[in-house]
């Protein structure tokens, strides 16, 4: 079986799909599955090629374009979709390989939004992971916490508004603020990493925390911190038909909020991350045993509820009083959350194969 597994992109998560994607590739069952890099370069071009599996190569993108082929998808038959190089020649017609199905490890715009899936659904090609529509509503924080709120789930306070809104009147939205009550989050509605994320304790920190959230998205959301917090992750693996949720994992950062360089840029450059491994993480999370079966019991509604499939990690908020919300899906998580499968006996092998055999169904 051919699966393309399509990385990198326009995403402000780029390198943590390419750590993600290189994971997922050498996880893979070899015997079984032939792993076919597709590289979406930051200028939106497309490169397969057997130097894209080795991270080392990225330190020098360059060579790394001179020894990779552009490519593109396409159909070559009523069946049969091919990846075709860009360039070709007199003697070559350039088809590279056929296609069996996609795993798209593009974590953020364009590849976790739906975008990418709503291209493999033009081409009929199978793929691994959420359909377009819950790819699309569990990006937008606003319109997951909408179908969350609508079930029942528990979150925490918010409002959201517009970009155009915050330029027209800022009066407002500081009255917004006020409503979900100091200190507040604020967050682009529709990023991951917590890129663009900062806190506000008055209305003007708030003023700072908004001009950077709108430089980032035309959609922000304020939401009230939990003080306190003990950050806790699940995942949960299926479709429609069933779900599995794994161990917990307990977030541990040194700051307030944890920042794309917590996460990835621990080791200094960029080239040096480790992708989620770099995080510091206790598994499974030193939670009551009450809160873990809450916390489960939700990653799976959550799961379901935004129609999810293939992997997801749903991300919990807990506050001293034993109080569970929950905070987000990523329908595309980091490192493919592979971590909290293995406790379970699950491994990245095991758990590579389940998701393209998802898709395959
Ligand atoms: N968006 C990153 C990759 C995550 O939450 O896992
Ligand atoms: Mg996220």
């Amino acid at each position: 079986t051919k699966v393309a597994v399509i990385f990198g992109g326009v995403s402000v998560e780029h390198e943590v799909s390419v750590i993600s994607a290189l994971q997922a590739i050498n996880a893979m069952d070899s015997s079984k599955y032939e792993a076919i890099p597709v590289y979406i370069s930051k200028s939106r071009e497309w490169y397969t090629g057997e130097v894209l599996k080795d991270i080392e190569n990225y330190k020098n993108l360059d060579q790394l374009f001179k020894d990779a082929d552009k490519v593109v998808f396409e159909q070559e038959n009523e069946n049969t979709i091919v990846l075709k190089k860009k360039e070709r020649s007199m003697f070559s017609k350039g088809v590279i390989t056929d296609i069996d199905v996609v795993f798209p490890v593009i974590h953020g715009t364009n590849g976790e939004d739906g975008s990418l899936q709503g291209y493999l659904e033009l081409l009929g090609l199978p793929y691994v992971g959420c359909d377009v529509a819950s790819s699309a509503a569990g990006m937008d924080k606003v319109m997951m916490k909408q179908i969350l709120r609508d079930a029942g789930v528990p979150i925490v306070d918010y409002q959201w508004f517009y970009a155009s809104q915050w330029h027209e009147d800022q009066e407002k939205i500081k009255q917004l603020a006020e409503q979900v009550g100091y200190p507040v989050i604020v967050k682009p509605a529709n990023l991951g990493s917590s890129v663009g994320i900062s806190k506000a304790a008055n209305a003007e920190e708030l003023e700072e925390a908004v001009d950077l959230a709108v430089s980032y998205s035309f959609k922000v959301i304020i939401e009230k911190m939990v003080t306190d917090l003990t950050e806790v992750n699940c995942s949960v693996i299926g479709d429609y038909e069933q779900v599995e949720s794994s161990v917990c994992e307990q977030v541990l950062s040194t700051d307030e909020i944890l920042s794309y360089a917590d996460k990835y840029q621990s080791g200094g450059k960029t080239g040096d991350t480790k992708g989620m491994e770099s995080v510091n993480r206790v598994i499974p999370a030193e939670i009551s045993e009450e809160a873990t079966t809450k916390v489960k019991q939700l990653a799976e509604q959550t799961f379901k509820l935004l129609n999810a499939s293939g992997v997801s990690r749903i991300d919990f908020l807990l506050n001293p009083d034993g109080e569970v919300f929950v905070n987000e899906i990523n329908t595309i998580p980091g490192s493919l959350s592979f971590y909290l499968w293995e406790p379970s006996g699950k491994n990245f092998e095991q758990l590579t194969d389940q998701l393209i055999q998802l898709a395959l169904k």
